[in-house]
C-alpha cells in the first residue's frame, strides 16, 4: 500500500512512523521545509520515547520518505491522510479548519485513480462532508472516497497505543473505502486489534465524545479529591474502591492540578461548541471545562495555604512543568496557570523539568531553572511536585531537605507515601487525602 501523510506533525509523524514499520510505503508531507530536512536525517523534532530509531530504521530502509512536494506523492498513493494541526480558533473555541481544507483542496487537484482521503485529525461533526465537497468542487471527475479514522495516541506512549490499541474507529459507508482500510490496518487486525466500522459522522463523534469523557472522569475525581479533604478520606483509596467496578474502570482517575495538553482542553471546548450550534447542550462537558479551569489556580491556593497563607518573599520550588511526563509538551500545562497565580502572591520560583524547561522558558517570566531537583530545592520554603516524572520518584530527601529554608513537600499528583517523606523530617501535602 501507498500511503501519504499530509502533516508531518505529531499525529503524522509517528502514524507514518508506524505505518512504514507494519511494511507500508509512507511518504510523509509537510510544507515547512527546514522541518522536512531534518527528518530527512532522522532528526526528530518532538520528543517521543521509540520515534527516532523508529523513524531512522524505516529511512534506511526505504519504506519512509519525507518531502515537501505534493502532487506526486498524493497522485500515486492509494490512502492519503490529513493529520494537519485543527487547533482552537482564536475567539470561539471552535476547531480552526482552515488546514484541513486548504489540504483537501491540494489533494483533489494532485489524486489520480481511486483515492481514499482519511481525516485523521481531530475535527469536528461533518467535517468529511465538507472534505468531501470540496474535493468535488476543486475535481469534479475524482474518484476517491473521504474516511474519518480518528488518532487515539497519547503522547509519551505514542508508539504502543499505535501499535496496540484497544480499537480502531473507520467511519465510512463506502465498500470501497471499507476494502481498502481493512489492508491499511491489516497489521494491527492480525494483532487482534478490533476494527470498528461506522458511519462518518459517528466516528468524528466518537473521537471528541472519548476525550471529553476521560476529561469528565478525571475532573469527576478532582472534586472527589477536594471532598476528601474535606471529610478526611483518601482519593486513591476512593479511586481504588470504584475503580475495581469494571463498569467504572481504574484508568484515568487520578487525582491532580487538572489535564492538560494540546487534546482535552481543546477537545472538550470544541465538542461544547458543537453542541451549543445545534441546540443540544452538554452541561457535563461545560462544567468540566470550568471545574478544571478554577482548578488549576485553585492548586496554587493549596500551595499557599501548605505554606502558613502566604508565600511573599518565599522561594518555591516547582518540580516538573510539562502537562503530564514524558513530553516535552507545555501546551495548557497546569503548571503555567500555577506558577502565575504563585508569583502574583509575591513568590519566587525556581523550576526543573527533564524535558520541557526550553518551551517553559518561553511562556513564563521570572522563573529560575535549575538542571535538577536538588539545585532548585537550595534554600526553597517549599518542593512542590507538579508533574510526575519517574525521575522523581526516587528521590533523596535526606539531601533534599538539607539544601531546603523549609522541609515542606506539596505533591500535586500522589506519588509518595506521606509517612516516607514525613520520616525524612518533611511536611507532607497530597491532593485528597488526609492533612
Ligand atoms: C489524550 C488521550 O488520552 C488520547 O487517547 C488521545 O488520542 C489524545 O488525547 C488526543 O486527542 O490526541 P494526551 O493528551 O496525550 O492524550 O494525554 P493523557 O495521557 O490523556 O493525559 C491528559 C491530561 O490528563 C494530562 O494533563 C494528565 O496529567 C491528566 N490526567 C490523566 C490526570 O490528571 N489524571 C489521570 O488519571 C489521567
Amino acid at each position: 500500500m501507498r500511503l501519504v501523510m499530509i502533516g508531518s506533525g505529531y499525529v503524522g509523524l509517528v502514524s507514518g512512523a508506524c505505518f512504514a514499520d507494519f511494511g507500508h510505503e509512507v511518504i510523509c508531507i509537510d510544507k515547512i521545509a527546514t522541518k522536512i530536512e531534518s527528518l530527512e536525517r532522522g532528526e526528530i523534532p518532538i520528543f517521543e520515547p521509540g520515534l527516532g530509531p523508529m523513524v531512522q530504521s524505516n529511512l534506511a530502509a526505504g519504506r519512509l520518505r519525507f518531502t515537501t512536494d505534493f502532487t506526486g506523492p498524493v497522485a500515486e498513493a492509494d490512502v492519503v491522510f490529513i493529520a494537519v494541526g485543527t487547533p482552537s480558533r482564536r475567539g470561539d473555541g471552535h476547531a480552526d479548519l482552515s488546514y484541513v481544507h486548504a489540504a483537501a483542496r491540494e489533494i483533489a487537484r494532485a489524486m489520480q485513480g481511486f483515492t481514499v482521503v482519511v481525516t485523521k485529525s481531530t475535527v469536528p461533526v461533518g467535517t468529511g462532508d465538507e472534505v468531501e465537497r470540496i474535493i468535488r468542487e476543486e475535481n469534479p471527475d475524482a474518484d476517491f472516497a473521504v474516511v474519518s479514522n480518528p488518532e487515539f495516541l497519547r503522547e509519551g506512549a505514542a508508539i504502543a497505543d499505535f501499535k496496540r490499541p484497544d480499537r480502531i474507529v473507520i467511519g465510512t459507508e463506502d465498500p470501497r473505502a471499507e476494502k481498502v482500510m481493512r489492508e491499511v490496518y491489516r497489521p494491527l487486525y492480525l494483532n487482534q486489534s478490533p476494527l470498528f466500522f461506522c458511519e462518518r459522522r459517528t466516528s468524528e463523534l466518537i473521537k471528541y465524545a472519548g476525550n471529553a469523557f476521560l476529561a469528565m472522569k478525571i475532573t469527576f475525581i478532582n472534586e472527589i479529591a477536594d471532598l476528601c479533604e474535606q471529610v478526611g478520606a483518601d482519593v486513591q483509596k476512593v479511586a481504588k474502591g470504584i475503580g475495581l467496578d469494571r463498569r467504572i474502570g481504574d484508568k484515568f482517575l487520578h487525582a491532580g492540578p487538572g489535564y492538560g495538553g494540546s487534546c482535552f482542553p481543546k477537545d472538550t471546548v470544541a465538542l461544547v461548541k458543537t453542541a451549543q450550534d445545534h441546540d443540544s447542550p452538554m452541561r457535563l462537558v461545560e462544567t468540566t471545562v470550568a471545574v478544571n479551569d478554577t482548578r488549576k489556580r485553585a492548586m496554587a491556593r493549596k500551595v499557599v495555604a501548605a505554606c502558613g497563607g502566604d508565600v511573599r518573599g518565599k522561594t518555591l520550588a516547582i518540580l516538573g512543568l510539562t502537562f503530564k511526563p514524558n513530553t516535552d509538551d507545555m501546551r495548557e500545562a497546569p503548571s503555567l496557570a500555577i506558577i502565575q497565580a504563585l508569583q502574583d502572591k509575591g513568590a519566587t520560583i525556581r523550576a526543573y523539568d527533564p524535558e520541557g524547561a526550553e518551551a517553559a522558558r518561553e511562556m513564563t517570566s521570572g522563573v529560575v531553572f535549575g538542571k535538577d531537583p536538588y539545585e532548585i530545592a537550595d534554600g526553597a520554603d517549599a518542593l512542590v511536585l507538579v508533574t510526575e516524572w519517574d525521575e522523581f520518584r526516587a528521590l533523596d530527601f535526606a539531601r533534599l531537605r538539607g539544601r531546603m529554608a523549609q522541609p515542606l513537600l506539596v505533591d500535586l499528583r500522589n506519588v509518595y507515601p506521606a509517612e516516607e517523606v514525613e520520616r525524612h523530617g518533611f511536611r507532607y501535602v497530597g491532593v485528597g487525602r488526609k492533612p
